[in-house]
């Protein structure tokens, strides 16, 4: 259920002109490349999404609005911050749009959106009950494109902005028991190819950020634990350094660790040999 905070104010759109209301900001609008502003990260609360809000605190220059359901540890990583926090369930109707009006009344404009809410199903899809589904789309896929609709235009108006979306090596390969999460984050993928040629000369870009497995809470939280013996789970905090690199020097695509980006690369090139391999080892 999505809970709307006290301090949110009703407005009817989006503004026709996003004022500057920070100094500090510093753009390299050319190639969508961002170092400062204010940024909006969803999946604050946890994980990688909270390792991305204490990296842009910790790098200085940024006014962070923070995105996530749980009060306590979205105000722990807020703590000794300027930033401003939201609590909205993104499977909520509507939610994204009150949460994009509220990072726009609060800090009046938004450079840098990291859309890091997400969330796992493991099992085998034939036994996949309908619900989680529908979960698995509303949370990875629905909110971050809807965001993403809200939030363009007004990049685009200012001339400037990034737009990270964290995807998945799921995404890339397909995995054995995450049919509908390997297709969320294959969406996710496609839809960040898309929008780019759009932004293309606009000042505006979009990143894909790919991790492998990543030290988080997201297997508990699926219920299913990490079993695999590869990719090794990385630290979230690798996880905001590719962010990072990905927001200040505007790259298309960074796969964390790097070596990640092979599996794909052999499915192109080779479909008939990965198949055959990832039916053994996958
Ligand atoms: N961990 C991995 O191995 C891995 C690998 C590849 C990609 N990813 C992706 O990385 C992203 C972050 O995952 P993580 O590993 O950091 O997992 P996590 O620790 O479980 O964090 C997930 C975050 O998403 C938020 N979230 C979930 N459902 C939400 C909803 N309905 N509304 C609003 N917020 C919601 C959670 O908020 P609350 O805590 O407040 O509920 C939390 O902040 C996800 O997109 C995930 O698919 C993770």
């Amino acid at each position: 259920m999505t809970q709307a905070p006290s301090s949110v104010r009703s407005r009817p759109g989006m503004p026709p002109e996003a004022p500057a209301t920070l100094s500090a900001v510093r753009h390299r609008a050319a190639d969508g490349a961002v170092t400062g502003g204010c940024a909006l990260v969803t999946g604050a609360s946890s994980g990688i999404g909270a390792a991305v809000a204490r990296r842009l605190a910790a790098q200085g220059g940024w006014r962070l609005v923070l995105n996530g359901r749980d009060r306590a540890r979205r105000e722990e990583v807020a703590h000794g911050t300027s930033a401003v926090v939201y609590p909205a369930d993104l499977s909520g109707p509507g939610a994204e749009r009150r949460l994009a009006e509220f990072a726009l009344d609060s800090v009046g404009r938004v450079d840098l959106l990291v859309a890091g809410a997400g969330i796992g199903w493991a099992g085998p899809f034939s036994t996949m009950p309908q619900p989680a589904i529908d979960e698995v789309f509303d949370v990875n896929v629905l909110a971050t494109v809807h965001l993403v609709r809200l939030l363009l235009p007004h990049m685009v108006r200012q001339g400037s902005g990034r737009i990270v979306i964290i995807g998945s090596l799921a995404g890339t390969v397909g995995v054995r028991d995450e049919a509908v999460y390997s297709a969320a984050k294959a969406a996710l993928a496609t839809f960040a190819d898309a929008v780019r040629y759009e932004l293309r000369g606009t000042g505006v870009g979009i990143s894909h950020v790919v991790p492998g497995v990543v030290d988080t809470p997201f297997f508990d939280r699926r219920g299913v634990p990490y079993r695999r013996s590869r990719p090794k789970p990385v630290p979230a905090s690798r996880v905001a350094d590719a962010v990072w690199e990905a927001v200040a020097r505007g790259r298309d695509e960074v796969y964390v660790p790097g070596w990640t980006r092979v599996p794909g690369r052999v499915r192109g090139v080779a479909p008939a040999l990965y198949r055959r391999l990832a039916a053994r080892f996958g």
